[in-house]
């Protein structure tokens, strides 16, 4: 496995691997099984897999969230090392040079709702980066989780916009005997708090069966916000979308999907899952 510290490191790499067909899997480092599904899904297709390992400073709208989020580079490369062909971890400066000037993505109201709503100028930063691994690695493929469905959406949106040419490929969410969605934060979880943010597949599959049998969008809304008092965590948001647009919808219909984000104390996780298909 390569390891490239550089976008130069990067560039020597690709260029002599140009008649091969590439996988690119973005990450911020802090690798779990989660991340390891995209990368061996990468591995199957493609020919040559680049794992990038950044954490974005300019997706972090909560200082406190990026000086607290994990990082174990050397963990990390141990990990990879049998599916990946090169690691390209660069530091800060290399990425966002002194003289590096933002882009504005349009998003439409894809970064309204939910996570772009809590989350202020988030999508915008994690487009910069994605924008910048793919400009790139030119890759064929590139590996997004659906377990940050939103994320996976606006993407799409954007690769389909500057990079035709790049297919998105949305990979399964891989989750704890528990059923917590498996996250890099969930290493800031106490084992009390790790067992208690169950709580959000719970619901998620709770709500999935109420959607299906005779309940209504506000009856299992309110099911759903009650049962996270009850437990005494805090609901930042339960919202049951179109699957495509993403804008909340107030009566069943296909296509629609369940989305959670809580705080299991200071720890914010989020989940989805298809609610009717
Ligand atoms: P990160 O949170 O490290 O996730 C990297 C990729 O792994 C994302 O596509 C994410 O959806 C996927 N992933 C995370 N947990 C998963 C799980 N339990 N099952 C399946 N896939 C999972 O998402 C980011 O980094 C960043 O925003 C990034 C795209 C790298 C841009 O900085």
């Amino acid at each position: 496995m390569f390891l490239a510290k550089t976008k130069e490191d990067l560039q020597q790499v690709l260029n002599s691997n140009k008649d091969k067909r590439i996988g690119l899997v973005p990450t911020m480092g802090a690798l779990h099984e989660g991340h390891l599904s995209l990368i061996q899904k990468a591995k199957a297709e493609t020919d040559f897999v680049v794992v990038s390992i950044f954490v974005n400073p300019k997706q972090f709208n909560d200082p406190k969230d990026l000086e607290n989020y994990p990082s174990d580079l050397e963990g990390d490369l141990k990990k990879i090392q049998e599916f990946a062909d090169c690691a390209f971890c660069p530091d800060i400066n290399n990425v966002y040079p002194d003289d590096f000037k933002e882009k504005y993505f349009e998003l439409d109201h894809l970064e309204e709702v939910m996570e772009g709503k809590h989350r202020k100028g988030h999508f915008q930063g994690v487009c910069n980066i994605v924008y910048i691994l793919l400009d790139l690695v030119q890759p064929d493929k590139a590996y997004f989780g659906i377990k940050d469905y939103q994320q996976l959406a606006i993407i799409k949106h954007m690769s389909k916009v500057n990079f035709p040419q790049i297919e998105i490929v949305p990979c399964d969410i891989i989750r704890e005997e528990n059923g917590l969605a498996k996250s890099s934060r969930n290493l800031n979880l106490s084992r009390d708090e790790f067992e208690k943010a169950s709580i959000i597949y719970k619901n998620l599959l709770e709500a999935r069966e109420m959607i299906r049998s005779n309940k209504s969008i506000d009856q299992v809304k309110e099911i759903v916000q009650n049962n996270f008092q009850q437990e005494n965590i805090q609901l930042e948001y339960f919202e049951i979308t179109d699957s495509e647009t993403l804008l909340p919808v107030d009566q069943k219909k296909s296509k629609s999907r369940g989305f959670i984000a809580a705080y299991v104390g200071n720890v914010r996780l989020i989940d989805n899952l298809e609610l009717i298909e």
